[in-house]
Parts: structure tokens; sequence; C-alpha cells
């Protein structure tokens, strides 16, 4: 249902409490999510973004019982991500010479999709739509946050900038604000959003920060479409991801393994004790990774300034829970960490040489050659252990 904003400003989306992965099994969503979609009723009526193809029934409904949608003038289509733009088909069905304004990418994206040829009306950045009452939309290009045809629109009078997917979390909630939250849970999901969607293109969204503050828009309220609205201090999610754009990194050390019969997990604990008695300031974390939620563990890297990588050796090759995991951390284009590989193996041994020719291609730098032990850890590898754990905290 329609809930008030601000001045002639709604939100219309959609809170999904059971959502538990985006982007099919990719990424975990352990508080659900929501999308965002608003409406504009100024002398034009605007609906900017919908919801996810499998709410396009309800959403429409929800919408057709709060105006009449012959009503709605134009359509700002922030972003083709299905999420976003999976009920225009069956609200296009209903008003089919709807203006939709996008970029010239989101054409393509929201084409490619759903293949109509709807009435595309393609915005660059600093192009204005007259919304009546002295109100304009200002939209601002916004591409690889996160993909090439994402954009944000600012509303003027109200001060309000509908970001898209960036500023958002994946984050159930019914309570609308920032203020209104469990700060902790969402600052978590921020945080978790950021690292596993937005890491990739950090060079690309500090320029576009830069570039968002050199317009001097006021900003009153920022509408995301994943989660929580910020009103209270909405500059503080600005600030935040100036901040986890800038190379990013806490004082931690982040262990990740997989274990066949236990030594690689013994190793992992003792390299941990190591870190721990070197450095008491440092925070360690220790992660067997079949055990774990990746997306969390990304997260946690993320905050790292080192990551400690183990497998045992299995097949002339490594377990394949650390290799998906080491291709994810490639994918995510960490910058300025560190990193070191352990593991035991029975007779070939090259576990440490391929984790260490992996995290050399994710962009890590090597603070050591690595340590491994033949078969299992006895008093004195454990106590190796605990030295190259000395080693891996000094950097
Ligand atoms: Fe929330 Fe990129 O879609």
């Amino acid at each position: 249902m329609k809930k008030h904003i601000k001045s002639n400003v709604f939100w219309v989306g959609k809170v999904d409490w059971e959502l538990e992965t985006f982007h099919g099994e990719e990424l975990t969503t352990h508080h659900g999510s929501t999308y965002n979609s608003y409406l504009i009723q100024e002398e034009k009526t605007v609906l900017i973004d919908t919801v996810w193809k499998p709410f396009a029934s309800e959403f429409v409904n929800n919408l057709a019982s709060e105006i009449d949608l012959k009503q709605i003038d134009y359509i700002v289509a922030n972003h083709g991500e299905i999420d976003h733009s999976g009920a225009l088909p069956e609200l296009m069905r209903l008003i089919p010479d709807t203006p939709i304004y996008c970029t010239a990418n989101a054409v393509k994206s929201l084409k490619g999709m759903y293949h109509e040829d709807w009435n595309f009306n393609v915005v660059k950045t600093g192009d204005k739509l007259d919304i009546g009452n002295g109100k304009e939309l200002v939209f601002v290009e916004m591409p690889m946050l996160h993909w090439p045809d994402s954009m944000a629109a600012y509303l003027t009078g109200d001060n309000i900038l509908f970001s898209n997917d960036a500023f958002g979390q994946h984050y159930a909630t019914e309570m609308l604000y920032n203020d209104l939250v469990d700060q902790c849970d969402l600052f978590q999901e921020a945080m978790k959003y950021y690292a596993n969607i937005l890491t990739p293109f950090s060079a690309v969204l500090k320029r576009k920060l830069q570039e968002i503050a050199s317009l001097g828009l006021p900003i009153e309220i920022i509408a995301t479409s994943h989660g929580v609205i910020w009103r209270d201090n909405p500059l503080q999610i600005v600030e935040k991801y100036a901040e986890w754009a800038d190379n990013y990194q806490e004082n931690q050390i982040t262990i990740v393994y997989d274990t066949m019969w236990n030594g690689t997990r013994t190793l992992a604990e003792n390299i941990a004790r190591g870190i721990q008695l070197a450095d008491p300031e440092v925070t360690v974390k220790v992660f067997n990774l079949p055990k774990s939620d990746q997306n969390d563990v990304i997260t946690e890297v993320f905050k790292s300034k080192t990551v400690v990588v183990g497998s045992p050796t299995i097949n002339n090759g490594i377990l394949h829970t650390v290799a998906g995991f080491a291709h994810l951390m490639k994918e995510m284009k960490f910058k300025n960490k560190k990193a070191a590989a352990f593991g035991c193996y029975g007779w070939s041994g090259e576990s440490v040489k391929i984790l260490n020719q992996l995290l050399q291609d994710a962009g890590f730098e090597l603070i050591d050659e690595g340590y491994r032990t033949q078969w299992n850890p006895d008093q004195d590898k454990q106590q190796e252990a605990v030295e190259f754990g000395k080693k891996i905290a000094q950097g």
C-alpha cells in the first residue's frame, strides 16, 4: 500500500520478507529485501521504478487501487535489472504509450529483457523533466553502479535523490526509514551489499560521488531501491560509501580454509593463535568455508587488511570450496590487501603453490611463500603454524 514520504511523494514498493538469495543463488539475503518504487503526484504523475517480477501483479493491482493508471504521465526506469523493472511488462500492457525515461543503455537492457518497443525517452546527466508545481526531476547517469544502464533521479523542491541500487541494503522492513530500524543490522546489511555488489566498481563510485557533490544539490532524503530510505542524516551513507570506496580496511586478519581430516583446520587455528600472540590488537576471524556463508565471508575479507587461505592438497589441486571462494575474491577486485596460503598434504603437496598463484591473480600481495606440512600436524608442526601466524601479523 502507498506510504507517504514527503509532500506529494509516496512509496509504492514491495517488502519481500522471505527472500533468501538474490542474483539466483549468488548472494544471500538474511534479512530479506524490499523493492522500492515511488509515486510522485505533482501536476504530472510520475512512477519511479517498479518491483521484482514475481510481485508484478500485486504491484500493479495495488497501484491501480491508489490511482487510475492512465493518470501516470511518466515512468522513470533508473535501472533495467528485473528486481526494479519486473512489473513493467504487466503495467505497460495497461498503459502502453506512457513514456519511459531512462538511459540509452537502459533501452538496451529493457529491450533485451522484455523484447518490447516501449515509448523510450533517453536521458543523460543533467537532463531535466518538468513535473509541474515548479518541480523538476534531474537525471544523473551512474554507469557501472552497478550496471551500464544505472542512473539516479533528483527531485527539486523536495530535495530527494532516488538513487536506485546505490546506498541500498537487502533489508526487509515495514519501518521505511533509516532512523526507525536496528542500526547494527542496517549497517551490516549496507556493508554486505557494498562488499558483495559494489566493490568491483569502487574506483567508478569514488569519481561519481565527487561528481554528485560538485553538482551542489541539497539532499534531504536518499530514496534507494532496496531497504530503508535515508532521511535522518542521509549523507551518513554517502560518507560511508566514500570510506568503503577508498580501499577500505580495518585492523582485521581473516583466515579462510577447508579441510578433509582436520589437519588444515588445526593449522588454521594455530595460525590464528600466532597472529593473536604477535598482535593482540588485531581482530582475527577464522572461517571454515563450507560451513560459512560465502557472502558474509566476502564482507569479512572486505574489512580485512590480510587474508590467509588454506586448503589441503587433493588430486594435485585444492578443495573446490576454496577454489570457488578464490574466484569470488578475484571478481571483487579487492585492492591494497595482503595474503598468504597454507595447507596440509599427504604426498604431492601442490595446494600452497596453487593458492599463491590464485591469490596473486586476485590482486593480493603475498607476504610469505606460505606454509605447508605433511600429514597431520604434530606438536612441532603446530608450533610452526603459530610462528607462521606471527609472521603474518607482522605483515
Ligand atoms: Fe537492485 Fe541492480 O538491481
